[in-house]
């Protein structure tokens, strides 16, 4: 293989082996994967039956232009933010978008912050498209925040991109919209740095405040940031494969001409599903995340219970990421839970070694056994 093939990702890894002692017959519950474990709404469905009837012929590569309206409405909606038809694109999910715009933009050298914890597939993207991650380590005390201070220690003239992802995966951050104010005024002296907003997990919040997203808290970045959202954690549409990204128009027409060469559009049908989804009813994102919440909180109160374990709270998304007091090797102890029947993932796959991550995109009762297990084998353990 060529030396920018990535290593599988340590997420699937963990979840193949989970996958394979289960199949064995063996008691595993899995809190390895991000995947909700609901269903697309029925009125989403409806949309995607209806257009089996249809010619599922191609689309544009940036989208059918009924599903940027729709993004259209929900980003004017949702943040007051009034992107034109050209600076909306779409693709095979946020993932696709984001390689894309590594894959449109970067140089040799050229340099991407990623705050740690990242989400995995970050830095080997940056890799395979030939830049430089730059990783910034993050602390709990701060709520794994990137601050103003760490972020003008590392941004320089080679700094292409900075990776903003709130709420975060694993660690369910948010920022303010003065947190964010501060990070753009660092921003401000660098011209040549875009920022990528992943909100993927953006409508998964706890928090009762104000959300906001950098476009809006920051309008001077509004020509240099890339806000990436889809279907796949709010619609639980993880598989359909819908993504998109909106920024500035020429940002936006390298990313589409990147999708028009490797897989032309995202699905057809899908589109059509992700427009029914985005213009339906809205009512059941509130309903979903109080679920999420009651299992936030059901697993907190487990864990909270175990010396061992150190948590930050997390404000969004679905994932709780512990760090386990004096642990010399995250993998060897998550090979250990596997046994011991509960699957995470070590924190070293997300840039934080001593940590564990485990999804609550899962049943409360299996959930509160899985760290039920996990606290169990911690007290035998150490
Ligand atoms: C932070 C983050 N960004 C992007 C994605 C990719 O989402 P999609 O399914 O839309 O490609 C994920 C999926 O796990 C994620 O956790």
């Amino acid at each position: 293989m060529s030396s920018n093939t990535p290593p599988l990702s340590p997420i699937l890894l963990m979840a193949r082996r989970a996958a394979a002692l289960r199949a064995e017959g063996r008691d595993v519950i899995d809190l390895t994967l991000g995947e909700p474990d609901f269903s697309p709404p029925g009125h989403v469905l409806a949309a995607a039956q209806s257009g089996l009837g249809e010619k599922l012929g191609y689309s544009p590569s940036n989208g059918i232009p009924e599903l940027r309206r729709a993004i259209q409405t929900n980003l004017l909606l949702k943040h007051n933010l009034a992107y034109t038809n050209d600076q909306i694109t779409v693709g095979c999910g946020a993932k696709q978008v984001i390689f894309n715009a590594f894959m449109a933009s970067l140089r040799v050298g050229d340099e991407v912050i990623i705050p740690a914890p990242y989400w995995a597939s970050y830095p080997d993207m940056v890799r395979m498209c030939g830049g430089t991650a730059v990783i910034v380590h993050t602390a709990p005390e701060n709520g794994f925040r990137l601050t103003p201070e760490m972020l003008a220690g590392v941004l320089n003239e080679r700094t292409r991109w900075v990776v903003l992802n709130a709420p975060g995966n694993p660690s369910g951050t948010l920022y303010s919209k003065d947190e964010l104010q501060g990070l753009a005024e660092v921003l401000e002296g660098f011209p040549q740095t875009f920022v990528m907003s992943d909100d993927i997990y953006s409508h998964i919040r706890y928090t009762s405040g104000a959300y906001t997203t950098l476009a809006a808290a920051a309008p001077q970045l509004f020509e240099r940031t890339l806000l990436v959202d889809g279907v796949s954690k709010a619609y639980a549409m993880t598989g359909w494969r819908v993504g998109w990204g909106c920024g500035p128009a020429n940002l936006i027409g390298a990313i589409t001409s990147v999708q028009s060469q490797n897989c032309t559009q995202t699905s057809t049908l899908s589109q059509l599903a992700a427009i029914a989804a985005l213009s339906g009813p809205q009512g059941f994102l509130e309903e979903r995340t109080a679920i999420y919440r009651q299992r936030r909180d059901a697993a907190m109160a487990v864990l909270r219970r175990c010396p061992a374990l150190e948590i930050v709270e997390p404000d969004g998304a679905f994932y709780l990421f512990p760090k386990v007091k004096d642990l010399s090797n995250d993998s060897k102890l998550a090979l250990l839970l596997l046994e011991a029947g509960v699957a995470t993932v070590p924190g070293s796959a997300f840039g934080t070694p001593g940590h564990l991550r485990l999804s609550f995109a899962t049943d409360e009762a299996l959930l509160v056994e899985g760290c039920r297990r996990l606290v169990a084998t911690l007290e035998a353990n150490v």
